[in-house]
């Protein structure tokens, strides 16, 4: 029988595309991936180091599997992979001796070999950022797995950071910004599109900074994104998460002319306060964030906008918090995350003697989410009355129904019997619930999908 493999991931959308690239290694070195973590032969906890409470959950998660055997009855191969194998190191088995090996982001391609090493009774510990590109090592996932996965994929194009926002870790755990060459990731993506994929949406923590090579010259994400949009079958892209200050004029373009771009955006400010941004080393003003947003918005003006928020930076005053909630109140967004700051090791902030007390962070933060919550609802219930164009995702957790996704991200449920996953149907909206809208088909049921899906089916 198989070895089993069940990997958790943490934290943001690249650690969940990781995840899917180690498994298809994993599969490839004969493991069954599965959903269920007993009797697993081997566990990889997939990990994020953004704030204090991400990391120290891993901890907590660790003790879980202390006497934990596989289904061969042999103990339970242990390993730790993601932003906190990276920045945490031999620490982590030092902590928790449990731990059979560490991997970091850019290492897992190196995977198989660890496990090897680890099952000899090494505890291997490889957080390096090696000189070859971990993607041409990697194993490609099966058509299967592709289809297993859904209508909706993800795809990192860019990696790493150079902003080095004084909050945060992300330049020490992911490295460098690196961008794939547009080959790689067109290959990628029509494998993807072939085996039914019809929304890919593109990863980088800067993706808009991306630059890839194409033929020799530098494509930017407005070029990426025109490559992409010629994929037959492919029906959405979209991208996350970008930078203001990359957020070039073709890009901006490419939200009024492309049509297979998403009219949806998520572009942090994280405060309000030119003092704030200026000691966050975001580089910009709250005043040319405003000023861009406009301009987007003259492009595309439907375009529903997401952010994330930091409250309680070190040495926000009150006033300096008034300037978060005015921005938001001038944006408006449709979405949007907001966190206490938390700070961490190694970042400029953190050694800051002006913390913020964390009552105050409570409070803020309780008021910016209120403002939030009321911005999403306004956004979701205009949408009530309107035809909106609906991608067909997979089963409700109500029976028959179907849920799929607006132009917007907005989950949309219909009834079941009006549409097949993969579809883009039209959905006339007609209620609004929480962050759900609800609605009926308002076209005539039409077979828009690829012939690769019905196969696969
Ligand atoms: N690469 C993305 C986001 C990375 S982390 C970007 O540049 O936008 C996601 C969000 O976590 C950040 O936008 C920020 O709002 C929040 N974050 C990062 N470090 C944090 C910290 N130390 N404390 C609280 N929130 C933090
Ligand atoms: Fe972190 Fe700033 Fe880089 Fe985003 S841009 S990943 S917040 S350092
Ligand atoms: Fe967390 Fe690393 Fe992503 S720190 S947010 S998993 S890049």
């Amino acid at each position: 029988m198989n070895k089993r493999a069940f990997i958790k991931s943490y934290g943001c959308q690249m650690n969940v595309y990781d995840a899917t690239r180690m498994a298809d290694q994993l599969r490839a070195e004969g493991y069954a991936v599965v959903d269920e973590a007993d009797g697993a032969d081997l566990v990889i906890l997939n990990t994020c180091h953004i704030r204090e409470k991400a990391a120290e959950k891993v901890y907590s998660e660790l003790g879980r599997w202390k006497g934990a055997r596989g289904a061969s009855g042999a103990p339970t191969l242990v390993g730790v992979a993601g932003c906190v194998a990276q920045a945490e190191g031999e620490e982590i088995i030092r902590r928790q001796p449990r731990v059979d090996f560490v991997v970091g982001p850019q290492s897992y391609h190196r995977l198989p070999g660890l496990i090897r090493e680890a099952e000899a009774g090494a505890k291997p510990v490889d957080t390096d950022f090696p000189a070859e590109d971990k993607f041409d090592h990697l194993a490609r996932p099966t058509r299967r797995a592709i289809t297993a996965r859904g209508v909706t994929a993800f795809l990192t194009v860019q990696e790493g950071c150079d902003k080095f926002c004084a909050f945060c870790v992300v330049p020490y755990t992911r490295g460098a910004e690196v961008s794939r060459p547009v080959a790689q990731i067109l290959d990628e993506a029509k494998a993807l599109v072939d085996a039914g994929v019809r929304e890919i949406t593109l990863l980088g923590q800067n993706v808009n900074a991306y630059h890839g090579e194409d033929k020799g010259r530098a494509a930017s994400l407005a070029d990426l994104v025109d490559r992409l949009a010629t994929i037959d079958g492919l029906a959405r892209i979209r991208f996350t998460t970008s930078h203001p200050n990359d957020m070039g004029e073709d890009l901006i373009a490419a939200h009024r002319d492309q049509e297979k771009l998403m009219p949806y955006l998520h572009l942090p400010v994280q405060a309000g306060a030119d003092r704030t941004l200026k000691a966050m080393n975001r580089k910009h003003t709250a005043a040319a964030y405003v000023e861009l947003i406009e301009r987007i918005r003259a492009a595309r003006p439907d375009i529903a906008l997401s952010g994330d928020f930091i409250v309680g930076f070190p040495g926000e005053s009150a006033d300096d918090f008034e300037a978060t909630m005015e921005i938001v109140r001038t944006v408006g967004y449709a979405s949007a995350y907001s966190f206490k700051y938390s700070p961490r090791p190694g970042t400029p902030a953190a050694e800051r003697t002006d913390q913020v007390a964390e009552a105050e962070k409570s409070e803020r933060l309780q008021r910016l989410q209120g403002l939030i919550a009321e911005q999403q609802r306004g956004f979701n219930r205009a949408c009530v009355g309107r035809t909106l164009p609906v991608l067909l995702e997979k089963a409700g957790k109500r029976e028959g129904q179907l849920v799929g996704r607006s132009p917007y991200l907005q989950p949309v449920h219909i009834p079941a019997d009006a549409g097949v996953i993969g579809d883009i149907v039209t959905v006339a909206i007609t209620a609004q619930e929480g962050n759900s809208l609800f609605g009926v088909r308002a076209d005539a049921p039409e077979t828009g999908a690829p012939p690769a899906r019905s196969e696969a089916a």
